[in-house]
């Protein structure tokens, strides 16, 4: 049964927006596990922590955005080589220096943030409030944190 009220095609073209939405994030969870394992240097414990903070934060993340596709009567995407090809975020296959690896996770941030807001647009368009109200706080959220990532790598310039 269709409880959600809104047509299945306009349903499906926010369902396809959450799932590239859905891969770009499953890659910056890899990513951000990757740069908490290989960081090295005198930042050592500041930008490990801070990447284990925002990875498991992505993880909840990206259990809702598959919710949610469930719950618009879609499928989420569950396989690695599918979040490949449908993520706009590339793997972070390089050891880089902390600084480097923040600037690679603020350009994730970058992307990730503009992929929802094409979420919100689609899902605005179609009335679909709920995903809307998902995404709408994750946007918030994460911009908030980029904050925070962006004023750790000013301080770190500054002391250079
Ligand atoms: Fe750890």
């Amino acid at each position: 049964m269709n409880y959600i009220g809104i047509s299945n095609d306009n349903l499906e073209k926010v369902a396809k927006k959450l799932n590239e939405l859905l891969s770009s994030y499953s890659v910056y969870y890899q990513n951000l596990r990757s740069f908490h394992w290989h960081v090295k240097g005198r930042d050592f414990f500041d930008i490990h922590e801070l990447f284990e903070s925002l990875y498991n934060d992505a993880k909840l993340k990206i259990d809702e955005i598959a919710e949610r596709i469930l719950t618009i009567n879609h499928k989420p995407l569950g396989s690695m080589t599918d979040y490949l090809v449908d993520s706009s975020i590339k793997e972070a296959k390089d050891v880089l220096p902390a600084e480097e690896m923040a600037k690679v996770i603020l350009t994730n941030h970058k992307i990730l943030i503009s992929q929802m807001r094409e979420v919100l647009e689609i899902a605005g368009e179609v009335k679909d409030e709920g995903t809307v109200d998902v995404v709408s706080g994750f946007l918030s959220h994460l911009e908030k944190e980029s904050w925070i990532l962006n004023a750790w790598t000013e301080r770190k310039g500054s002391k250079a």
